[in-house]
């Protein structure tokens, strides 16, 4: 083994975040609030994004020390300016700091974000903060989040009044994906035990009703039906449609924007026997 390999290997077990990272953000998450005020005295920009992670999810130094608790890092760099609702770009996005909040149960945190006015409602990829607190069963961060105004289901604004305009065969592209991963392909014949909803005939069908396919208690808990604006809202942000949904966008995919949300309703609506009516 060559002598840089072996070192390689020694810092990558040294040092439990990960190798190279930049170095406000490694301050960050060790809770050294002397090396993260030098840093920024030096000019590092509060909210730069740390692109050097193996898997390219881009973190904000806020994110590592909310993440890691470090209460005292995150008091300097609120004050500093960061934004404890900043992301990347969908693709190379985690979730925002406050959403890391939530999930790590970190309630004094939080409470500050929310003291300084963040949004409780901010969209990350696909959920909430209330979405995170609900799946990391932290009751406390749920109350907390509908104090501040978190809404209990987020809707999109309606697009059914488009859906004539919407393209199927793009949306069909768009199906194979970002969706066929995970629900196959729309078929009357799927098996549905212990799997992932196939979404054969999914307008107009009632909510988490497909006998023996994976429904979280928080989907069985909507009444009703799919129509098109609530597919609409479930596709943009699963978890804030429904907190505590299983449903997710894995890393390096993205929700569609509402024109691909419209193409991609358009070709679920032909996967049907009896395609439902266009809304006039
Ligand atoms: C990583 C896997 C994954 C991806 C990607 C995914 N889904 Fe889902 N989807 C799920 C799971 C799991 C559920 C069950 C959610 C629950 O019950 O909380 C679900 C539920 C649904 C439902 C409700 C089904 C029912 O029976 O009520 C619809 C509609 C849906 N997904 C549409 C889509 C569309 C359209 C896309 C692509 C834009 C997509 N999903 C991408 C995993 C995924």
């Amino acid at each position: 083994m060559s002598s840089n390999l072996r070192l390689a290997i020694a810092l990558v077990v040294a040092l439990p975040g990960h190798p190279g990272a930049e170095p406000i953000h490694e301050a960050a998450r060790r809770g050294e609030v002397g090396t993260v005020r030098q840093l920024l005295d030096e000019g590092t920009p509060v909210d730069q994004f740390d692109t050097t992670d193996p898997y390219g999810r881009e973190t904000t130094a806020l994110y590592q020390a909310t993440k890691a608790g470090r209460i005292e890092v995150v008091g300097l760099l609120l004050d500093a300016g960061a934004d404890p609702t900043l992301r990347a770009p969908d693709r190379r996005s985690v979730h925002h700091p406050l959403q890391v909040a939530a999930q790590f149960g970190r309630t004094e945190i939080l409470q500050m974000f929310l003291a300084r006015g963040a949004d409780p409602d901010a969209p990350g990829k696909g959920s909430t903060a209330l979405h995170m607190a609900v799946v990391s069963q932290h009751p406390e961060i749920v109350r907390l989040l509908l104090d501040a105004g978190a809404r209990r289901s987020i809707e999109q604004p309606p697009i059914a009044a488009h859906l004539a305009s919407g393209d199927p065969e793009r949306g069909q592209e768009i199906f194979v994906s970002t969706c066929r991963y995970c629900h196959g392909e729309p078929d009357p014949a799927a098996p549905s035990d212990d799997r992932i909803p196939n979404l054969w005939d999914i307008v107009g069908r009632d909510i988490a009703s497909l006998e023996g396919a994976i429904h979280s208690d928080a989907m069985k808990s909507i009444e009703g039906v799919w129509t098109y604006d609530r597919l609409n809202s479930l596709i943009a942000l699963p978890g804030g449609f429904v907190p505590g949904t299983v449903m997710q966008y894995p890393p390096h995919y993205a929700p569609p924007d509402e024109q691909g949300r419209i193409d991609v309703i358009s070709y679920l609506r032909t996967q049907s026997d009896t395609p439902a009516p266009l809304p006039e």
